[in-house]
């Protein structure tokens, strides 16, 4: 609620398209479509579904017999893969670049949609060969690289649940999630480079898996190429894979119904174990595609880049499933933006002719902090379209990307989403005037409402529960392994009106804008990374000295928010400058380097409910200086 102030500009500031950015937009009347799109939503996804490839129809496109496990296009037989690849191989596109890569030492390589499936199908084949089959989990752990992609599609093309693990998480966090996909490989590399240093990734994975012993092969691709230790028996390079005769260029892809898993994705929640959102190849392929093209206005010539990690679903979305799906050129970046210079986005953007940047807003802030100058030194005049994902964009930073990086030309796509949505929710298309730091109004087939307690709709501009009214094809299908968790975090707080609950609060405008205020929950977000007070907690009382720890989201002009604990020691232990520096690098080993708290501070007491629940909240206002409200409940 904090940043309420600074997100709601007072003035009603709204940049209108020109007329010929309608002219030449795919979509030229969100309203219409959009009312088309509610009075008949099953009509309407089916339309979209009918754009890609199916082995074989559906007979029904909503099976709602059983809320909230909802199930799209059922009876259909699809795989992902067929309309990312296979489909295209068959025809011209075969010949048109699919990926272009840059690594941050500087050396490049790009993929043809051709040489995408055959590197897919080679992968596949290896996969198939350590035995891996419809319905494994194989889990990923690996850096900005190609092979992240490939190893992605070569998982769904044999009917493999990939799990990608974040690269910046650390081995407590990695064993986590092994453990709960119960994955028996991992796929990673020895090293990534980032700022110019080496990220351990393989190392980390030794240690997770000596935590989590159900791993029982290890692929492992040579990038940075120090010496690491490969355990025989377990560890393969993938270039000795790769040279065995089983890694044919060709590979059968698996038949799947348009309801099997295609993909775990662990995020953060309230409780301290994470949540594996579980999404599936039919609905989901619909939903990423249909969204991606119109939101982005998707050209045959654009040069699409999204620069978020393919370890969340932004890079699972829009970097790997949706554009192959368009038959669209992506580019992927593997370092820091600032390395070697502040400049460095900005030369990849004039070298590669980008014409769709999608990033989020701390790494706007960011690079902003660095000034005009090194933009300006590039050719960005390839740019017609911005993004941004994450958190909400302060007017600041969205004035600035649109004037310095968009020369006035260029309008910014806020698009709203989650983990569990699968894709775009709340997003502006080109054709939509737009006002900084609002991400305007639902996708179309999408029905989002502000609520209060009583789920009735609030007033313009009163803040309330943002939920979703109806069912969408990219929702999660569940929480993997645990059905009664989806059921209680999203859809029990509306059970009666059967109201999907996202945890954000937010408030719409008399025009029907949305605006995000943040999150309701224990969910932190960090430089737009989602980070649960529980995980973070529970690494720092896996310290000897620590006995009890709450954390808390604090108003970051940089990073959006920073984290401070609050830690009870101990006893026999005393607070100090070198404890907090110990605690700070077990947390960075545990969770990782994006979890270590700002701040630390020693108590002795924590603000708790009777039934013995930290008040967060209090923390926070005290923190703040700010009143602390109903704490009625506070124990005595
Ligand atoms: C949470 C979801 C969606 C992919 C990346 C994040 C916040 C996301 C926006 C936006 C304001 C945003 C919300 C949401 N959020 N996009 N455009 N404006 N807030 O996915 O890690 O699942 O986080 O990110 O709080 O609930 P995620």
């Amino acid at each position: 609620m904090d940043r309420q102030e600074e997100i709601l500009p007072t003035e009603h500031e709204v940049y209108h398209p020109s007329a010929e950015a309608i002219s030449e937009a795919v979509i030229k009347d969100y309203d219409a479509l959009y009312a088309r799109s509610v009075a008949d939503p099953e009509g309407f996804w089916a339309t979209e579904a009918k754009e890609l490839e199916w082995y074989e129809p559906w007979d029904q496109v909503l099976d709602d017999s059983n809320p909230p496990f909802f199930k799209w296009f059922t009876g259909a037989k699809t795989n992902i893969v067929h309309n990312a690849l296979d489909r295209h191989v068959k025809t011209w596109r075969r010949n048109k670049l699919a990926l272009i890569w840059e690594g941050e030492p500087g050396d490049r390589r790009s993929y043809s949609y051709y040489r995408l499936w055959q590197e897919t199908c080679r992968f596949a084949n290896v996969l198939r060969s350590m035995g891996v089959q419809k319905g494994d989990r194989v889990t990923i752990y690996m850096g900005r690289v190609p092979e992240l992609a490939i190893a992605m599609l070569a998982c769904a093309k044999v009917g493999a649940v990939h799990s990608v693990v974040y690269g910046g998480f650390s081995e407590q966090a990695l064993a986590d999630r092994i453990d709960d996909a119960q994955s028996r490989v991992l796929i990673t590399q020895d090293g990534a480079w980032l700022r110019g240093k080496i990220v351990e990734l393989k190392k980390t994975a030794d240690e997770a898996i000596r935590r989590s012993p159900v791993v029982e092969h290890v692929i492992v691709l040579k990038r940075t190429e120090q010496e690491i230790y490969m355990e025989p028996g377990r560890d393969y390079w993938l270039h000795d894979l790769l040279a065995l005769p089983i890694a044919a260029p060709t590979c059968s892809t698996e038949v799947m119904d348009a309801e099997d898993p295609l993909f775990i994705l662990y995020t953060s929640g309230t409780t301290g174990t994470p949540k594996g959102l579980l999404h599936t190849h039919g609905g989901y392929q619909v939903f990423t595609s249909t969204t991606l093209k119109w939101v982005f206005d998707f050209k045959e010539a654009d040069r699409w880049w999204c620069a978020a990690d393919p370890g969340w679903i932004t890079g699972h979305s829009y970097i790997v499933y949706a554009p192959l799906i368009l038959g669209a050129t992506s580019f992927m970046y593997e370092g820091a933006p600032t390395h070697p210079y502040p400049n460095r986005w900005w030369k990849l953007v004039e070298s590669y002719g980008i014409t769709i940047l999608y990033t989020a807003p701390t790494a706007i802030r960011g690079l902003m902090r660095f000034g005009d100058a090194w933009p300006n030194r590039h050719d960005l005049s390839s740019l017609r379209l911005l993004g941004s994902v994450g958190e909400p964009i302060n007017p600041e930073a969205w004035r600035w990307y649109h004037r310095v990086i968009g020369k006035d030309k260029c309008p910014i796509m806020d698009t709203w989403w989650q983990t569990e949505t699968g894709g775009f929710m709340i997003t502006p298309m080109p054709s939509v005037p737009l006002k900084p730091g609002s991400a305007t109004r639902p996708f179309p087939g999408i029905e989002a409402e502000i609520v209060n307690e009583e789920a009735e709709p609030v007033k313009a501009n009163e803040d309330g529960y943002l939920v979703v009214k109806k069912p969408w094809p990219g929702m999660a299908r569940t929480v993997y392994g645990d059905p009664d968790r989806f059921v209680s975090q999203y859809w029990e707080r509306f059970q009666k009106q059967g109201y999907y609950l996202t945890g954000d609060s937010a408030r719409k405008d008399e025009d029907g804008y949305f605006w995000i205020i943040g999150r309701i929950d224990d969910v932190i977000k960090v430089s737009g990374y989602r980070l649960g007070t529980a995980e973070i907690e529970s690494a720092l009382v896996s310290h000897k000295a620590v006995a009890e720890s709450a954390c808390i989201g604090i108003p970051d002009e940089l990073r959006g928010n920073v984290i401070w604990a609050y830690c009870i020691l101990r006893s026999g232990y005393e607070g100090s400058d070198r404890l907090v520096a110990q605690l700070k690098d077990h947390v960075r080993h545990e969770t990782g380097p994006i979890t270590v708290p700002a701040k630390i501070e020693f108590v002795d007491k924590l603000p708790k409910t009777r039934s013995g629940k930290i008040m967060r909240r209090v923390l926070k206002a005290q923190a703040l200086g700010q009143d602390v409200g109903d704490i009625s409940t506070l124990e005595a």
